[in-house]
């Protein structure tokens, strides 16, 4: 589809409203309630009041985008063409604990390839971007990948997707073959911000199962743009509006990650209802 808007003034508008969105996180009655999607999954009023603006501006800024959010059932939504992917809050775990690892994620899909991402972290004022093309930032500083080039000397990004317990033997096993490879492993809890922290070189490589649209669509082009790779566990290009199962890295590495995880590719989820 093409797009009559200039991309970087599209770009600036959309983080504009982010960072506007972002001052919620200062909102600590908001945060304060809470409700249960399921036993081990939650949401705020944060984290709705945060979707709730920026579907209202992002619907300004390019009114012939659809909307895909976290916090609504997007079941039925046609994806091609324009659409914007927001999670509102990725990692809200840690934003009720007060970890300051949680991020505002936002990207805009073009029939199913992202042409921007934002990944803003208001606690720590980062705020990483990129244009499909032209190379990732953060906080306006271009951003590259690390050069290390093999697991024995990289530190590794993993996550545990606790709504979804049936993955526990997956992304165990996952972590321990990572584990057995690397200098050591890291679970920080915001998928956006794992895929941030590899783009800027802190992380090497990030892998986590089943990942949605939401917590990865704005991570993967921040982290392609930067120079590094992201596949599924199978060595493809993730399908942008299926839940996958992500290895993310410098590129240097994404031949040994795969071999590293090959074997989780075959294990079998143990049940198929979420807890
Ligand atoms: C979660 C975080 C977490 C990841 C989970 C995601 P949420 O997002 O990104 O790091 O392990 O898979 O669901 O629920 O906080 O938006
Ligand atoms: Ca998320
Ligand atoms: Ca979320």
């Amino acid at each position: 589809m093409a797009l009559e808007m200039d991309i970087a003034a599209l770009l600036s508008e959309a983080e504009l409203a982010v960072r506007e969105a972002g001052l919620l996180f200062n909102d600590r009655e908001l945060a304060g309630h809470i409700h249960h999607k399921n036993k081990t999954d939650y949401v705020t009023e944060v984290d709705t009041g945060i979707q709730e603006l920026l579907r209202r501006r992002l619907a300004e800024i390019l009114p012939e985008a659809r909307f895909m959010g976290e916090e609504q059932d997007n079941s039925g939504l046609d994806t091609s063409g324009l659409v914007w992917v927001l999670d509102p809050v990725d990692g809200t775990t840690n934003f009720i604990h007060r970890l300051r690892q949680s991020a505002v994620s936002l990207a805009l899909i073009s029939d199913g390839q992202p042409l921007l991402g934002i990944v803003f972290n208001p606690d720590s004022d980062e705020c990483f971007t990129a244009i499909a093309g032209c190379g990732a930032k953060l906080n306006g500083h271009e951003i590259c990948v690390s050069r290390t080039e093999t697991l024995s000397e990289s530190l590794v990004a993993v996550g545990t997707n606790p709504a979804f317990r049936q993955l526990g033997d997956r992304n165990f096993a996952l972590m321990r073959a990572l584990f057995d490879r690397c200098i050591d492993i890291r679970r920080f809890g915001a998928a956006s911000l794992d895929f941030c922290w590899v783009a800027c070189g802190r992380f090497d490589a990030y892998a986590e199962c089943r990942l949605n649209a939401w917590d990865y669509a704005a991570g993967l082009l921040i982290l392609r743009e930067a120079g590094g790779v992201v596949t599924d566990l199978a060595g493809a290009s993730p399908d942008m509006f299926s839940p996958s199962d992500i290895a993310a890295s410098n590129g240097l590495l994404a031949k040994e990650l795969l071999e590293a995880l090959h074997n989780i590719c075959c294990l079998l989820y143990t049940s198929d209802a979420a807890d």
